[in-house]
């Protein structure tokens, strides 16, 4: 992981790239990103809740936490989030994507930047997480919000398939893909207990996830609020470069040192992996003589010892169809 010196354009993304600047991300990506040069930007700004002071409320040993986490007034947190999020707009590519994890106390501000900067809400994901404190006389906070943003003017990368196939189902034939791709997302946070770590590490699983679907080997992720720099740590190790900005300097020298321990694409073969495996004809249309020709099919088959969801199965493989697709056409001679 290097500082990064010059302006990053798109010119240079041909070569893999792990850069990060310490100071502010708005001040940073001016001096050093040039229009559109990013494909990815994953970010987790400061809550504007006393970040900085929370543990004091719960009880929590901070004694392995790096000092130094930067948090905004509360009286900023407006003119804060417009500032940034203008400036991420600015450097995402056509097409990028982005997306913002925030606390729901602020959020009202996140949204309306994100309504000034004319980027399109495609997800409001809620990330439901496990926070470990009891409460009296309330609920339990165990949520964030996590926005999926587009910039306008080209297609988005999202790799529907990159984790699950369409026919990988659980043990009561329920699709993983379906359930993956749903908008709430059940990801614990890591305990570190004993190990020195980050206030408000996002959790691996999380950043993979985001990373999976929404950029390719080789693409530029940035992150404008690196705390423990865990998108620039998974983004290589998921072979695709990415540009880091933090204010403190603390998290800066320990946590650089952290990134370049990683390999270029260790993660690689240690997560999930989906192909796209869709029925070769699904969506066609049948014809009349198809659907005599499965009746005729399936009378075999059943004569042959199958049972109506063997032959089904069977007929879904050899017709490159899926399920209901079967059913139906059966049904439309009367089986
Ligand atoms: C919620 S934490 C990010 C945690 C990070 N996602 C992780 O997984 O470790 C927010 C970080 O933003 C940093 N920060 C605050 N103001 C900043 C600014 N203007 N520019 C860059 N970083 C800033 C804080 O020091 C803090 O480390």
């Amino acid at each position: 992981m290097d500082k990064i010196s010059k302006t990053l354009s798109r010119r240079v993304t041909d070569d893999k790239i792990c850069l990060y600047h310490e100071g502010d991300c708005v001040q940073n990506a001016i001096k050093y990103l040039s229009n559109s040069c990013i494909d990815l930007l994953i970010t987790d700004p400061p809550y504007g809740i006393n970040g900085h002071e929370l543990h004091k409320h719960y009880n929590r040993d901070e004694s392995f936490v790096i000092d130094g986490y930067v948090e905004i007034p509360e009286e900023e947190y407006e003119a804060f989030s417009l500032n940034w999020i203008r400036e991420a707009k600015r450097v995402l590519r056509p097409g990028g994507s982005m997306y913002i994890v925030s606390g729901w106390t602020h959020l009202r501000h996140v949204l309306n930047a994100i309504e000034q900067s004319d980027l399109d809400v495609v997800n409001h994901i809620i990330w439901k997480y496990n926070f470990g404190v009891y409460t009296r006389n309330k609920y339990v906070t165990s949520h964030y919000h996590i926005l999926y943003l587009v910039k306008s003017g080209a297609p988005p990368t999202f790799n529907m398939f990159s984790r699950f196939s369409p026919s990988q189902k659980t043990a009561e034939n329920r699709s993983l893909l379906y359930a993956d791709v749903e908008d709430v997302w059940i990801i614990d946070r890591e305990y570190k207990n004993g190990q020195i770590r980050h206030k408000n590490e996002l959790p691996k699983e999380l950043l993979i996830k985001m990373i999976q679907y929404s950029s390719d080997e080789g693409d530029v992720i940035a992150d404008f609020f690196a705390g423990s720099f865990s998108t620039a740590k998974i983004a290589k190790g998921l072979n695709r470069s990415s540009v880091s900005f933090e204010i403190s300097q603390e998290a800066c020298d320990y946590q650089v040192q952290q990134v370049k321990a990683i390999e270029w694409g260790e993660l690689l073969d240690t997560v999930r992996k989906g192909e796209d495996d869709r029925p070769k004809n699904q969506y066609q249309p049948w014809s009349e003589a198809e659907f005599d020709q499965l009746a005729i099919r399936f009378g075999e088959l059943r004569n042959e010892g199958l049972t109506k969801r063997g032959a089904i199965d069977r007929l879904c493989g050899d017709w490159g169809r899926g399920y209901f697709s079967i059913l139906n056409a059966l049904k439309k001679r009367g089986l």
